[in-house]
């Protein structure tokens, strides 16, 4: 594996719960990597499986998403609805080859910012493990060398 291989993680999560978490995580100064970009969403429930595979095809090595407890959707039922169509989209990327660990749902209530770390750690070293996504490998593949004319 490339040693500069440093994995990119998209975490979708809802702005109730785990987006405060992690806004009390930097308050707090919690250490954990620095891989996540995140997208804040009203509601989980708003999370498609067809983002989740535009995720991977864009070339993320992991994608988390992160609502409220379960119980606590603002909307209901908009978190366990996520975690549906989380694990139908695990079942489709195993079908592609891509390892189903890649993706993970996970519940962090608003005052948990130990747990967002914490989530974040295991997603990052779960990415390190795995190595590169084959989609991002690819990508980077079919890309022309720097300074060479296309
Ligand atoms: Fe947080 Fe629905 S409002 S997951």
């Amino acid at each position: 594996m490339d040693a500069r291989y440093e994995p990119k993680i998209l975490a979708l999560i809802c702005t109730y719960c785990t987006y405060t978490a992690a806004d009390m995580a930097g308050s707090l100064r919690l250490q954990y990597p620095p891989n996540v970009r995140v997208v804040k969403l009203l509601c989980t429930g708003k999370v498609d499986v067809l983002h989740l595979l535009a995720a991977f095809k864009a070339g993320a090595d992991a994608v988390m998403v992160s609502g409220c407890e379960i119980g606590d959707c603002h909307f209901l039922e908009g978190n366990l609805r996520a975690k549906e169509r989380v694990a139908h989209a695990k079942e489709l990327i195993a079908e592609i080859g891509l390892e189903p660990e890649r993706l993970e749902m996970f519940h962090i209530g608003a005052s948990d910012a130990p747990q967002w770390a914490k989530a974040v750690e295991m997603m990052t070293r779960r990415a390190r493990e795995l190595g590169p996504s084959p989609l991002r490998k690819s990508e980077a593949a079919a890309m022309p060398a720097e300074g060479v004319a296309a």
